[in-house]
C-alpha cells in the first residue's frame, strides 16, 4: 500500500495547523542570524525581515512534522540556504529522497522532482507546495507518445530524462539525468536508442557516444534561449571568463562553453575556479547560490529564471508544512512500472 505510513487527513498528526505570528521581532532575528548570515550577499538588509519570519517558521515546523525539505539548485538563496536539508541536482535529489527516513518530504522544486521523490518514497508523505509548478519539457511528451514511438521503432530502448511524468516513466525503459545521461545511453548495450524528450540534451549526448541517438522534439523553455552570439560577445569582452553551460542548451551554446555540466557539475566546476571570473549559462538563482560558497570567484549571470522553479516561495513551503497540501499521489500500477525506469538508473550508478 502506497501510503501505509500516512495516516487519514483528520488524525492528529496530520491536522492542519495554525498560522504563526509573522512578526519580525527582535527574537527571530537572533534564531535567523546566522542564517542570514549565508545570504546577506545576496539579499539586502531591508529584504531579510520578510523571509525570516517565514524561515523561523518552517525550520520550527519541519521538527514539529518531522519533514525534509528537498530543494534543488535553481530554488532561491533563502530556500536553498536558510530553509532546506538536502539540496542537489536532479540525480543528487532522486538519490538522497530514497534515503530519507523523514515522515514527510517536501520538495523545493517542480512536480517532476516531486513524483520521482514519491516513487521512491511510495510509504511517506510528499508535498509540492505548488501544483502549478511544471517544466516545458515534462509537458512536452505524453505515455501515449512513447507508445506511438514505440511502435514506429520496434525493439528500441527508450530513455527518458527525468524531466518527464510519472506517466511518460512507466512507458520506458530507464531514466536518466543531465549527469549520467552518456553512462545510462551506454549501458543498454544497443547500437540505436530512443531519447526522450529534450533535443538538446539528446544532441549532446550523440556527441559524447557512438551509440544512434533517435530525439523527440522537447527543449527547456528557459536554456533555449541562450545563444552562442551572446556568449561570443562575453568572450570578446573578457577573453579570460570561463563559460559553464547546462547540456540542456542549444549546441551553439554549448559549442562555446568551456565545461558542460549537470547543475551539481556546474557547481563543483565553479567553485574549483580559484578567483576567476565564471559565466553560468543556465537558470540565475543557481548563481546565486553558488557565490555563497565561492566568494572568490565572481559570477556573471545572464538572467533567465525558470517561472516554474520559481512559483516555490517561502510562504508557500510555510502554507505546505501547515496544511499537508499539495500531496503527490502515483497510481499504484503506474508508479510500479516508473519506479522501475528511476531505479534501473539508480542501480547503475551504485
Ligand atoms: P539538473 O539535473 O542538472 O539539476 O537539471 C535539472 C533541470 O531541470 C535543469 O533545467
Ligand atoms: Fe524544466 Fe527548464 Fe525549468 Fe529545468 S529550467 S525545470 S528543464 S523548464
Amino acid at each position: 500500500m502506497m501510503t501505509a505510513r500516512v495516516p487519514g487527513p483528520d488524525s492528529g498528526e496530520n491536522r492542519v495547523l495554525p498560522m504563526p505570528d509573522l512578526t519580525y521581532t527582535p527574537e527571530v532575528a537572533a534564531e535567523t542570524a546566522h542564517l542570514y548570515d549565508r545570504v546577506k550577499h545576496v539579499v539586502p538588509p531591508v529584504e531579510w525581515p520578510f523571509h525570516a519570519p517565514y524561515v523561523a517558521a518552517i525550520n520550527r515546523l519541519k521538527k514539529e512534522r518531522d519533514a525534509v525539505i528537498l530543494a534543488h539548485n535553481y530554488q532561491t538563496p533563502e530556500i536553498y540556504n536558510c530553509v532546506a536539508d538536502v539540496v542537489g541536482d536532479s540525480l543528487q535529489l532522486a538519490k538522497l529522497a530514497a534515503r530519507s527516513t523523514a515522515r514527510i518530504i517536501v520538495q523545493g522544486g517542480v512536480h517532476f522532482m516531486a513524483e520521482t521523490s514519491k516513487l521512491l518514497n511510495p510509504d511517506k508523505m510528499v508535498l509540492i507546495p505548488d501544483l502549478k509548478a511544471g517544466c516545458s519539457l515534462a509537458s512536452s511528451i505524453t505515455g501515449a507518445d512513447i507508445r506511438r514511438l514505440r511502435e514506429a521503432y520496434p525493439g528500441v530502448p527508450v530513455v527518458a530524462y527525468v524531466n518527464t511524468s510519472a506517466e511518460v516513466k512507466a512507458e520506458v525503459d530507464i531514466c536518466c539525468t543531465s549527469a549520467n545521461a552518456v553512462q545510462v545511453v551506454e549501458s543498454l548495450g544497443v547500437d540505436r536508442v530512443l531519447f526522450v524528450p529534450d533535443q538538446y540534451l539528446a544532441k549532446y549526448v550523440a556527441s559524447k557516444t557512438k551509440v544512434q541517438i533517435i530525439s523527440w522534439h522537447g527543449a527547456c523553455e528557459v536554456h533555449e534561449r541562450f545563444t552562442g552570439e551572446e556568449l561570443r560577445r562575453y568572450r570578446e569582452a573578457d577573453p579570460s571568463i570561463r563559460i559553464i553551460a547546462h547540456p540542456e542548451c542549444p549546441p551553439d551554446v554549448i559549442a562555446e562553453a568551456d565545461f558542460t555540466g549537470s547543475t551539481a557539475g556546474m557547481i563543483d566546476y565553479a567553485t574549483s575556479q580559484k578567483g576567476g571570473k565564471v559565466l553560468l549559462v543556465t537558470e540565475c538563482s543557481m548563481a546565486d547560490n553558488v557565490a555563497a560558497s565561492a566568494r572568490d570567484v565572481e559570477f556573471v549571470r545572464p538572467c533567465n529564471l525558470c517561472p516554474h522553479m520559481k512559483r516555490i516561495t517561502l510562504p508557500k513551503i510555510l502554507d505546505s508544512l501547515l496544511t499537508l497540501q499539495h500531496r503527490v499521489e502515483i497510481p499504484e500500477e503506474l508508479a510500479v512500472r516508473a519506479r522501475r525506469s528511476v531505479e534501473r538508473m539508480i542501480n547503475l550508478q551504485n
